[in-house]
């Protein structure tokens, strides 16, 4: 059985002591106005996390990244200590699964409510099997994002690298991949420059060196990207943050999109040239991901 939370009310100067804010909810009954913001403008922020045995991955990380979000939307500051709550509730009440998935929705609530008041809920849902793409990988064709690199600074108002509702840009872009017969996406700036894809954060491997492109780029700040690290550091490899030119992809030992949830895909090829694939050293790295009880 699907389990949600609604966590109200949500923000962060709120007294309501942390139980009297949670209510569990029946997901298969409507909880959300038609006059939510989130529903009508896609305004609002989510993350997903991972949930590994029964432990939620990185929660804090996400939470961080959700307050990030949140702050670049000039939504209210959330009560992330009432979000966590929420998530270990849906955690502790889902059935137990190897691999499920939590996902926290917060928008800026019904339009003309007064007092306004965010919206914010959680939800336990199944994480579908992604062993094949952790093992066999992914293959991903390069689409223009239409933006040059350094678009953040030039138009913060466009909120790229906030992790916002507004998804439906991201999912156009894994159809026309699936129209071009590949299976993902990694976006390029305008200018030339790798970026991320519409739900995964790059990794490249060059010798002993691991690159991912710079979140300066307006890309989301990868959870995973930066556990990945974590453990490639331990493996001897140097980790950084880079400008990547998209023809430099060709010269890469290995290539993986990495996310929370499927964890690092090495892809197999790109625009339908083959890169290598690492198969030990993704293994170790998923191995390393999905053990985290951090
Ligand atoms: C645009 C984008 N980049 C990167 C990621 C990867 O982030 P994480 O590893 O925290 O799941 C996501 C996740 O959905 C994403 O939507």
């Amino acid at each position: 059985m699907t389990v949600c939370i609604l966590v109200s009310p949500l923000e962060a100067s709120d007294p309501t002591p942390t139980d009297g804010r949670l209510q569990v909810v029946d997901p298969g009954s409507p909880q959300v106005s038609v006059l939510d913001l989130g529903v009508t403008r896609g305004d609002g922020v989510f993350e997903v996390l991972g949930v590994v045995g029964g432990h939620a991955q990185a929660v804090d990380a996400h939470l961080s990244r959700l307050q990030n979000s949140a702050m670049m939307l000039d939504l209210p500051a959330p009560d992330l200590e009432a979000v966590r709550a929420a998530v270990l509730q849906v955690v502790a009440l889902s059935e137990p699964v190897p691999e499920m998935l939590v996902k926290i929705v917060l928008t800026r609530g019904v339009e003309d409510a007064e007092p306004a008041a965010a919206t914010c809920w959680v939800i336990g849902l199944p994480a579908g099997d992604h062993e094949e793409e952790r093992r066999r990988g992914v293959s991903v064709v390069l689409l223009d994002r239409g933006y040059p690199h350094d678009i953040s600074s030039r138009a913060p108002w466009l909120l790229t690298g906030a992790k916002t509702l507004s998804y439906a840009v991201n999912k156009a872009a894994l159809r026309e991949a699936a129209r071009r017969g590949a299976d993902d996406v990694v976006f390029t700036s305008s200018d030339g420059y790798v970026l991320e894809g519409p739900t995964s954060t790059l990794l490249a491997r060059f010798g002993t060196r691991i690159w991912t492109p710079a979140i300066a780029q307006g890309l989301l700040p990868g959870t995973t990207q930066a556990a990945a690290f974590e453990f490639f550091a331990t493996q001897g490899l140097s980790t950084s943050e880079v400008l990547l030119r998209s023809g430099q992809l060709a010269d890469a030992d290995a290539l993986w999109l990495a996310s929370s949830v499927r964890m690092l895909a090495p892809v197999r090829s790109v625009d339908g040239w083959e890169v290598p694939v690492d198969q030990e050293l993704t293994a170790a790295a998923n191995a390393f991901l999905l053990g985290r009880v951090e």
